[in-house]
């Protein structure tokens, strides 16, 4: 098993190598699985709309943590307290506040990240099992990996 894994992590290193992952120092780099170059498309903010969008975000990642574990602990009133948390009814989110200043592909996919929020909310709320909870959550969450694929956020002054 420990050889098993020595030859993969040899490999890993091989290919970092050959894909010239490396720092100037000569480390491989940890984040190597990442693509080199980012083709994701930059939305320039100033460093107030930059931190209000961030800050959301961790409350989205909040909202994941909570629904997740009630969802394991079968507490559908965690859960829904949880998701309403990040519902598109939870005060000022960004794709309503900054609208002007994000591109409408992030605005849809924002808003339509906090509606599964709201849903995930509403089926808790009315006694929904844990099948149909999660399969929402998996809808949201892919709402989330799309917006990651597609954009960063970038400082403008
Ligand atoms: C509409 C687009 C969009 C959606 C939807 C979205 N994100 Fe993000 N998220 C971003 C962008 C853009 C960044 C900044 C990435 C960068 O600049 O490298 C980000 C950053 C983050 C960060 C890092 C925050 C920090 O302080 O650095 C977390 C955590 C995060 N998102 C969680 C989530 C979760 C969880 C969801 C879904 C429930 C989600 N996001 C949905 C666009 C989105």
């Amino acid at each position: 098993m420990g050889r098993i894994l020595a030859v993969v992590a040899g490999a890993f290193l091989a290919a970092g190598a050959l894909l010239g992952c490396t720092e100037p120092g000569g480390a491989a780099r940890p984040e190597a699985a990442q693509p080199l170059s980012d083709e994701r498309d930059a939305i320039p903010l100033s460093d107030a709309e930059r931190s209000l969008v961030l800050a959301e975000m961790r409350l989205m990642l909040e909202s994941t943590e909570g629904v997740v574990a009630g969802l394991a602990s079968n507490d559908m009133r965690a859960v829904e307290q949880a998701a309403a948390r990040s519902g598109l009814g939870a005060s000022g989110t960004v794709d309503q506040t900054m609208h002007a200043s994000l591109p409408e592909a992030f605005v849809h996919m924002g808003a339509a990240a906090h509606g599964g929020f709201d849903d995930i909310a509403i089926l808790a709320r009315e006694g929904a099992g844990v099948d149909a909870v999660t399969m929402r959550l998996s809808q949201t969450l892919s709402q989330c990996t799309s917006c990651h694929a597609a954009f960063r956020v970038e400082r403008h002054d």
